[in-house]
């Protein structure tokens, strides 16, 4: 009986069925080849990316009546125990479900006996990092003198659990994620063996959102297309798995860059309210503001499932910009999956893109500072401030400091002078004996709520304490402070209340915009740095070209 799920049914069944895992392949292949063999093999690597099924594929090969050969005959019977796991010479063993001493006991009266057929007794031990150290500890004696006729195969999703003393007595292989053109690939065949009807977007669609791992797209394809009556689209995945559809997130882009506040706002209520999940939006921004910054960049995407015309936007923004959204996004994944408050966190996070005058998109800032060309197509144009923005911050701006136009206005200078008083009087109090503790307090503080409020977190981002009196403390927002104020003064009782227990007395808290802090800004003298640094930066020189 043919088995059921697609990822069974097209399991490989030999080396060159399997897709991809080059090295894995060429080095195994070898070692077949030239009686290489070690007695003990490790494979590591995500989820259901071919661990499991070269496992199985090596043991045939070794034990094939025509074995050892690189090409296993599949016919004899052997092989046809090997694929219906019914062979008494390869073992099987779950280590989630067999990780105690007594099962690896048992093991090593095991190994002694000779194979029954073939010419090895193969042991594939799959998720070994969830044995016991007392397991480990046992299966380490057998690992020291294996009987000539034994090989392990350990498999693992997380070989850093897995204790040095037996990692260095494997053969390690490092099995990697799928590319997506391959996964699309193998979903391409298994459509055409199936007889199936799915649309080539679908198939980038499920390819690109696999993550690498080839039998979730498998079983994707199969749900879909088990439900589905006559032809796949991609609005079909999309609606299946809850995806986001993209037009969301260029949509966000969009409000961001008019500095629509309250569209943003509204914008963020509604897609919610439609169900959408609020995790697959964050994670799917940050997707698709990596696709963009790619794109802007004339480097290829490998995640494509955005069509051309979408990516080909990514030239109205200026490529630091991007980066610098994905880098916010990004740095605040942590705090992000902490949350318990992720809606707002999210309505935080977009609203605090907006502060940031160089996130603009280039057709933005090129009409506020030079009012030359407003088509973002054409025109990308340095930047440069209006002598206005030069004289107010009092140097010349390069652009390429954050936090770098101001809001024009006599409003704003008030409030810098204000801050200037404010600032002056603080040098004052911190002369007295309570500033320099309670300034230590306020840092454990900070980091304390790192741990849990995240939103609050987020609010306090670049806060700075401004003055402290007695037992009040007056903190500066800089991070757009008509809203995160408000947030604050929500939760003002109950951030008093920790305050107090850490800095040991009553406190009080006060909460003041500020201006942009200092050290932020760079002189005229700095050097502009190119967007490929900046990316650098941010992606650590993790880049694929
Ligand atoms: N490299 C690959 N080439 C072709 N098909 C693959 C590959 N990797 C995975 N598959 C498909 O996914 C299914 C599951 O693969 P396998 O069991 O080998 O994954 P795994 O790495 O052992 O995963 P897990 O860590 O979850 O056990 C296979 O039956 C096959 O259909
Ligand atoms: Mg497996
Ligand atoms: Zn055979």
């Amino acid at each position: 009986m043919e088995p059921r799920t697609f990822s069974l049914r097209y399991r490989p069944q030999n080396f060159e069925e399997l897709f991809d895992q080059e090295h894995v392949k060429r080095t195994l292949t070898n070692a077949i080849q030239h009686n290489r063999l070690v007695h003990a093999y490790l494979f590591a690597g995500p989820r259901g990316v071919g661990k499991t099924t070269t496992a199985r594929i090596l043991a045939k090969s070794l034990n094939c009546v025509e074995g050892p050969t690189v090409h296993p005959c599949d016919k004899c019977s052997t092989c046809l125990e090997i694929k219906a796991s019914k062979s008494l010479d390869v073992l099987e063993i779950d280590g989630a479900s067999n990780r105690g001493i007594d099962q690896i006991r048992e093991l090593r009266e095991n190994v002694r006996y000779r194979p029954t057929s073939g010419h090895y007794r193969i042991y594939i031990i799959d998720e070994v990092h969830m044995l016991t150290t007392e397991a480990f500890n046992a299966l380490l004696k057998t690992l020291e003198e294996p009987p000539r006729h034994v090989i392990f195969i350990f498999a693992t999703t997380e070989p850093h659990k897995v204790p040095a003393t037996i990692l260095s007595r494997c053969q390690r292989f490092d099995f990697k994620r799928i590319a997506p053109d391959v996964i699309a690939k193998r979903l391409e065949m298994i459509i055409e063996k199936e007889n199936l009807d799915v649309s080539e977007d679908a198939v980038r669609l499920i390819a690109d959102i696999a993550d690498g791992g080839l039998r979730d797209a498998e079983s994707v394809l199969e749900q879909i297309t088990t439900f589905k009556q006559g032809r796949v689209t991609a609005e079909d995945v999309t609606e299946l798995l809850g995806i986001v559809p993209y037009e969301r997130f260029s949509h966000l882009l969009k409000l961001v860059g008019e500095k629509d506040e309250a569209g943003l706002l509204a914008f963020l209520e509604q897609t919610f309210a439609a169900g959408y999940d609020v995790a697959e939006f964050y994670f799917g921004m940050v997707g698709f503001l990596r696709a963009l910054l790619f794109t802007s960049l004339d480097m290829r995407v490998e995640r494509s499932s955005f069509p051309e015309n979408v990516l080909k936007r990514a030239k109205e923004y200026r490529p630091k910009e991007l980066a610098r959204m994905l880098e916010r996004f990004l740095k605040s994944e942590e705090a992000f999956k902490r949350s318990r408050e992720k809606v707002i966190f999210i309505e935080t996070m977009a609203l605090s893109l907006l502060d940031m005058g160089e996130k603009q998109p280039v057709s933005k800032e090129s009409s506020r500072s030079t009012k030359t060309s407003t088509s973002p197509q054409t025109s990308r144009p340095k930047a440069q401030k209006s002598p206005l923005q030069q004289n107010h911050a009092g140097v010349l701006n390069t652009g390429e400091g954050p936090a770098s136009i101001p809001e024009e206005g006599p409003s704003k200078q008030a409030s810098e002078n204000d801050t200037k008083k404010v600032e002056g009087e603080m040098r004052e109090v911190e002369e007295s004996v309570q500033s320099v503790p309670l300034k230590q307090v306020w840092k454990r503080f900070i980091k304390e709520t790192e741990t849990e409020e995240s939103f609050v977190t987020l609010a306090l981002q670049a806060s700075e304490i401004i003055e402290t009196r007695n037992n009040l403390l007056t903190i500066g927002i800089n991070n757009n402070p008509e809203l995160n104020i408000g947030r604050l003064k929500a939760e003002q009782s109950h951030l008093e209340e920790r305050l107090s227990r850490l800095a040991g007395q009553k406190m009080r808290l006060e909460f003041k915009a500020t201006k942009p802090m200092k050290k932020e800004s760079r002189g005229p003298k700095s050097k502009p740095r190119s967007a490929v640094e900046d990316v650098l930066d941010i992606f650590k020189g993790d880049i694929v070209r």
